[in-house]
């Protein structure tokens, strides 16, 4: 079975959320299944755009160069495949300057056109390869165009399109993909044509995807059974409910070696289960450079995230003045939208010994604020799956999360659970429950040894990939595949 996946990120080449792990990290513990001997055609295959940002390793090699008709019309498209090893994986980058070599990853004017010449090139690249491929597992709506491209492959007979099945996952339900009619040259589409689908408007790109893959699955059992409802679908869930079965969720995992404090070159100190006390250096190294006490024992919050809407930062800045009066300190890392993130500059301006703003994208501060903080935060008003509070499980921060999608399938509350809790969980999504949820964690922490015992089973979950979610990913392709022919 060959496979391969198409996405708009993957790390460590682009990252902006949590995509870019699961890509990385699938692709990788697909490589290591025992299947990667026998059935599975390995390694496998994942392609991307070569973004401006990108940093090409001197290992890269440039496959022949490929024309593909241009989606808007017009003179053909020269693209370059760039080959780069991947650790357990060929990274192929698409490389059409025109469309990528730009600041921003997203929002620009002209996204329908450019992630429809990033799924064109991709297919071009992989038919190229000259074995049929069995199964493109596609992500999110920046890769919906290829689902389009089959389309026009089957009208025309082409073998390879014809014969791929395609299964899409699902990260994020609030990015559709929106092409209204006059953007919709953009994709090789005229309003009204069939394949523009019923929206007099334009595509919904997301929902055109959905209901052309074999398979959809989203990233949590959780979350697939909210996105059925109005609430959580998003506009999509009267499409999704006509999926049936064909329509999941899988549980994301992490990669447990590069997740690992005992190995973590990021730390101050190393440290694991069984010899903790490397986390308490992980904790003044982190109030150390954020310029806090490193001595005061008082609660540190941690909290790391895209400036979304959707993660609940708002919660926080709304109950951050009843936190600082109980003893708290804050930590928050974030980038994206800066307006979301106002209060805490302001707060962090008030009170720099007790809040810290770290604006921007940072891999290094982030491993710390995990290691470092004493509980971690993620008030997500909704998770597709959320890969922080894994982190921090492993990390030994107890996670204090809303039940909600993948948070409610991976935490577990000491309180509901004395004896199995691995965090605290919390229902509405307002500053009063959030800082209550709080509140419930400082007072377990004040008994040590019952604390000890939650961090140890926080650190003992597995939320491994090849043991995990991976075998699942393999068993779905087989059923794309059927389903297929
Ligand atoms: C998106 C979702 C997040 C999920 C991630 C990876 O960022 O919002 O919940 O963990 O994708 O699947």
């Amino acid at each position: 079975m060959r496979v391969a996946l198409l996405a708009a990120e993957c790390e460590p080449w682009a990252k902006t959320g949590g995509l870019a792990d699961v890509v990385d990290a699938l692709a990788r513990a697909l490589g290591r299944l025992p299947e990667a001997r026998t059935e599975l055609h390995a390694p496998v295959d994942v392609l991307m755009p070569r973004y401006r940002s990108v940093r090409v390793p001197d290992t890269a090699v440039a496959e022949p160069a490929l024309a593909i008709p241009d989606p808007q019309g017009g003179e053909p498209l020269e693209v370059t495949i760039l080959d780069v090893p991947a650790d357990g994986y060929r990274l192929r980058l698409v490389d059409v300057p025109s469309a990528f070599d730009r600041d921003a990853l997203y929002d620009h004017p002209d996204d329908p056109w450019r992630f429809a010449v990033l799924c064109r090139a991709a297919l071009a690249a992989l038919e190229r390869d000259g074995t049929p491929l069995d199964v493109l597992h596609v992500h999110d709506w920046h890769t919906a165009p290829a689902l389009l491209d089959r389309a026009r492959g089957v009208a025309r007979g082409d073998a390879f399109l014809d014969g791929m099945a395609v299964m899409l996952t699902v990260h994020n339900l609030a990015y559709h993909g929106w092409t209204p009619n006059e953007q919709l040259p953009q994709l090789g589409l005229e309003p009204g044509e069939r394949l523009a689908g019923t929206n007099p408007d334009g595509v919904d790109l997301l929902l055109t995807a959905i209901q052309r893959s074999e398979l959809v699955n989203t990233v949590s059992p959780g979350f697939a059974a909210e996105a059925l409802t109005p609430a959580f679908g998003m506009g999509l869930d009267p499409t999704l409910r006509t999926l049936g079965d064909r329509w999941f969720g899988i549980l994301n995992g992490i990669d447990p070696g590069v997740w690992d404090p005992s190995s973590d070159p990021a730390l101050a100190a190393t440290y694991s289960s069984e010899a903790r006390s490397g986390k308490a250096a992980c904790r003044r190294d982190l109030l150390t450079r954020v310029g806090f006490d490193p001595h005061d024992d008082g609660v540190v919050l941690g909290m790391i995230g895209r400036l979304d809407p959707q993660k609940g930062f708002d919660l926080l800045a709304d109950g951050a003045r009843d936190l600082l009066a109980q003893g708290a300190r804050m930590i928050v890392q974030g980038s994206g939208h800066a307006a979301l993130a106002d209060p805490f500059r302001a707060l962090a301006a008030e009170e720099p010994r007790r809040v810290a703003l770290i604006e921007r994208f940072d891999r290094d501060m982030a491993r710390r604020i995990y290691a470092g903080s004493d509980l971690f935060l993620m008030p997500s008003r909704f998770e597709p799956c959320g890969q922080g509070q894994m982190i921090s499980l492993r990390y030994g921060t107890p996670p204090v999360v809303r039940r909600t999608g993948g948070l409610a399938d991976s935490v577990v509350d000491a309180d509901e659970r004395p004896g199995a809790g691995t965090g605290f969980v919390f229902d509405d999504a307002t500053p009063e429950a959030f800082v209550a949820a709080i509140g419930r964690a400082a007072a377990h922490r004040r008994d040590a040894t019952a604390w000890s015992a939650l961090l140890d089973r926080g650190m003992a979950v597995d939320f491994n990939w090849v043991t995990g979610s991976a075998p699942t990913y393999l068993e779905a392709y087989r059923r794309a595949v059927a389903l297929r022919r």
